[in-house]
């Protein structure tokens, strides 16, 4: 990912994420790349390996239709492809670079990668549990190629800090596109999409797991 010249854009993300708590970052990965990953994402599905997201934490997880509609497979250590590491390793340096900015101690990334089939959403939510403590930064990468205005599935960000009734900004899941924004500040949502929807979702933690 280094050849695509995506890290230029790291300082301007930092710089983002200082004054708003979010950033957007369009070409975080080339289009080669993210289609890779998208590939994967595919052979992966085809292969049954997706389940059904599920609603809160351990024992209390269960799948609830009304709230989000996505299928996941989580990113395990160690059988990651050629393509998820080059991925991971430009998340690593984003990971390097939060901790220096905002003298955070971010410790981990756990993802997963997500697909929304046509009609399903994501109902607005904070990405860090009630009473928990451990995802500090969600980072998303978007999937899809030539995603156009009117083919829903848009990320709702409510841009200030705590709010999820004011200013927000729609944000289409477009091939290479990197999304962070702190977990515990902003609310978001997934519109419902009209085109089946990929990406690669996770989380910055604070501890180890
Ligand atoms: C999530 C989520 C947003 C997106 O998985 O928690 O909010 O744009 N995803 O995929
Ligand atoms: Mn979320």
């Amino acid at each position: 990912m280094g050849q695509s010249g995506a890290y230029g854009g790291m300082q301007e993300l930092m710089e983002a994420m200082e004054q708003r708590g979010w950033a957007q970052m369009a070409g975080w990965a080339s289009a080669v790349d993210s289609l890779g990953l998208r590939q994967e994402c595919e052979a992966a599905c085809d292969r049954g390996d997706f389940r059904r997201a599920g609603v809160g934490k351990g024992v209390g997880l269960e799948v609830r239709d009304e709230i989000r509609q996505d299928h996941v497979l989580w990113l395990e250590a160690g059988d990651d492809s050629e393509q998820q590491g080059k991925f991971l390793a430009s998340l690593e340096l984003l990971r390097l670079a939060l901790n220096r900015h905002f003298f955070l101690g971010l410790f981990g990334f756990d993802g997963h990668f997500a697909i929304y089939p046509v009609g399903a959403f994501y109902k607005a939510h904070l990405d860090r549990p009630t009473g928990t403590s451990d995802r500090l930064v969600t980072a998303i990468l978007y999937l899809n190629e030539d995603w156009q205005p009117g083919d829903g599935g848009e990320l709702k960000l409510w841009t200030t800090a705590g709010d999820r009734d004011g200013a927000f900004v729609l944000i289409e899941p477009r091939l290479g596109t990197l999304v962070c924004f702190l977990a515990e500040n902003h609310w978001h949502e997934v519109m419902p999409t009209k085109k089946v929807r990929r990406s690669i979702t996770g989380w910055f933690s604070q501890a180890a797991r």
